[in-house]
């Protein structure tokens, strides 16, 4: 059986979370007919429902887990703002958010009827370099009052400032993790733990043949961009920690499967997590698998709590 750190324990650790967030809205209708203007079903919409995601539900993970989370990110001045506001308001987690005016806050709208997804639609522009820069005084201004930072990169541009951020967390001593998007991890360079699944990582390290050829790949990124360790996440195949300990491979554990979506976001919070509890890197990731076994096997809700990843 796996340690795992008291309660109380995690409720006294502090994560500062920092990147893309985004609202996910579903629009639930029934779909009675075909438009006239278009061979397309006309959906009369009779419930609204609003979720965490991105950034943002990489905290709420963090919180759901018991210990203190601050999300700090930048959004635009718009009801979908106040909507995430609110939202995070309710789940106690901490914000500390810049707000720019000409920014479209990331809305990943979905419409549903029949209980079918018919389109998804996103609103989303790139951030002002201004915001950035606030953003970038604010990061030192929380730094201090958190044991760790993790970095919750969904490739929206929130994150231009990430090498500077990066050297001051570990100047000041934390551990910084990061779930990576896009081929250029060299802005990563100084991070304690990137997470890449298996298609973020081809992409920068090309597909490999078997896991020696993986090994080599791994080893050869994590020397190029001086990071401590990559843990791998397979989905089926659970996930794989390359470090200077060595190899470490963690089957996947769930029991069924129901929804896979945010299952990295559970990973690298319980991550985060536990090693702002100080548990070891091995032991963390053993629980983080767990989570992320546990989470699959849900519907709706991407998140796990203390005593499920406890039992
Ligand atoms: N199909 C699956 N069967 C069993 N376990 C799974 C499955 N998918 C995910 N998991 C668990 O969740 C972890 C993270 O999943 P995955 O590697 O798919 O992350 P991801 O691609 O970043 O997810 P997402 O971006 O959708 O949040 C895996 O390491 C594993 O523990
Ligand atoms: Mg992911």
């Amino acid at each position: 059986m796996n340690p795992i750190p008291s309660k109380a324990q995690l409720a006294a650790r502090r994560v500062l979370v920092v990147g893309d967030v985004m609202l996910d809205r579903y629009w639930h209708g029934a779909v009675d007919r075909i438009s006239p203007e278009a061979p397309v079903p006309v959906v009369r919409v009779e419930r609204e429902e609003l979720r965490l995601g991105g950034a943002a539900n990489v905290a709420l993970n963090v919180r759901t887990l018991g210990a203190q989370a601050t999300l700090l990110t930048v959004v635009g001045q718009d009801e979908a703002a106040q909507q995430l506001r609110q939202l995070l308001h309710q789940h106690d987690i901490a914000t500390v958010l810049r707000d720019d005016k000409q920014l479209h806050t990331i809305v990943k709208l979905r419409v549903i009827g029949r209980a079918q997804q018919l389109i998804r639609i996103d609103f989303e522009n790139e951030p002002d370099h201004e915001v950035l820069s606030q953003m970038l005084d604010a990061f030192e201004e929380q730094l201090p009052s958190h044991d760790l930072v993790l970095f919750s990169d969904y490739g929206k541009g929130g994150l231009t400032h990430i090498p500077r951020m990066i050297e001051l967390a570990r100047q000041a001593g934390k551990p910084v993790l990061i779930d990576p998007k896009g081929n250029d991890y060299r802005r990563y360079a100084g991070a304690s733990v990137i997470t890449p699944n298996r298609g973020e990582l081809a992409q920068v390290t090309g597909p490999w043949k078997g896991e020696p050829d993986l090994l080599a790949k791994v080893d050869r990124l994590r020397s190029e961009i001086d990071v401590d360790a990559v843990l791998l996440t397979r989905s089926e195949e659970g996930m794989t920690l390359f470090d200077a300990g060595g190899v470490t491979h963690e089957p996947a554990r769930a029991r069924e499967v129901f929804d896979v979506t945010g299952a990295g976001d559970t990973v690298i919070a319980t991550l985060a997590a536990l090693l702002a509890a100080q548990l070891p890197l091995e032991q963390a990731m053993r629980l983080a698998n767990k989570a992320g076994g546990i989470v699959v096997g849900k519907f709706g809700t991407a998140t796990v709590s203390y005593e499920e990843l406890a039992a």
